[in-house]
């Protein structure tokens, strides 16, 4: 394998985080300011966020939008994370979305966190539950905190989590 910078050959979407785990405010500004200078189209910067920390009131409402199999792992995490964009060219804005969530992850990874988005949760309820204004698009849930003990999942996540990841070979990528 070609080398890779670490913060990217260290990532990756653990199920087990430290329960006891919380974000610190300069953490929580790291990770805002990383998704807040990443590159967008025309420079719109489409991307909007809902933060929860552990037990408020937006982290719970966040969690409940998961599907039960999700809020089984996702209760641990330290932050929860509602990424949405604002519409207008939905493609394009979801486009932009996604560079800010990958640029938040690689500070992640800097600030020895990690993080696992989650694109299946109840949009429509969590929106009305957040009180989103009209054209704010919830488009992934991301789940932040630190590594935790994958021998306290249940069975299921365990085999889930200490599995072998893959990724199709580099040559099947390449068009031409
Ligand atoms: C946009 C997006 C949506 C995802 N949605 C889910 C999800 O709903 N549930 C889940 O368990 N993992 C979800 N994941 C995590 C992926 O399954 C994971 O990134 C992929 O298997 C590669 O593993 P890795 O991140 O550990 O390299 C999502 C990841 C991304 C980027």
């Amino acid at each position: 394998m070609a080398d890779l910078t670490p913060l990217l050959a260290f990532r990756w979407s653990p199920r087990a985080f430290d329960p006891a785990a919380r974000l610190t405010e300069d953490e929580t500004a790291s990770l805002l300011e990383a998704a807040r200078w990443a590159p967008s189209a025309g420079n719109a910067q489409p991307w909007r966020f809902a933060l929860g920390h552990r037990e408020d009131s937006a982290w719970k409402r966040i969690l409940v939008s998961l599907p039960d199999g999700d809020q089984r792992w996702a209760r641990h995490a330290a932050a929860l994370l509602l990424a949405a964009h604002t519409g207008g060219d939905p493609e394009r804005a979801a486009y932009d979305l996604g560079q800010a969530v990958a640029h938040l992850t690689v500070q992640a990874t800097a600030l020895g966190l990690h993080v696992h988005q989650l694109t299946r949760f109840d949009r429509v309820g969590l929106a009305t539950e957040l009180d989103l204004a009209v054209g704010i698009r919830p488009a992934v849930v991301v789940a932040i905190g630190r590594l935790g003990d994958p021998f306290a999942l249940p069975d299921d996540l365990r085999d889930r989590e200490t599995r072998l990841r893959r990724r199709r070979p580099l040559d099947s990528l390449l068009l031409t």
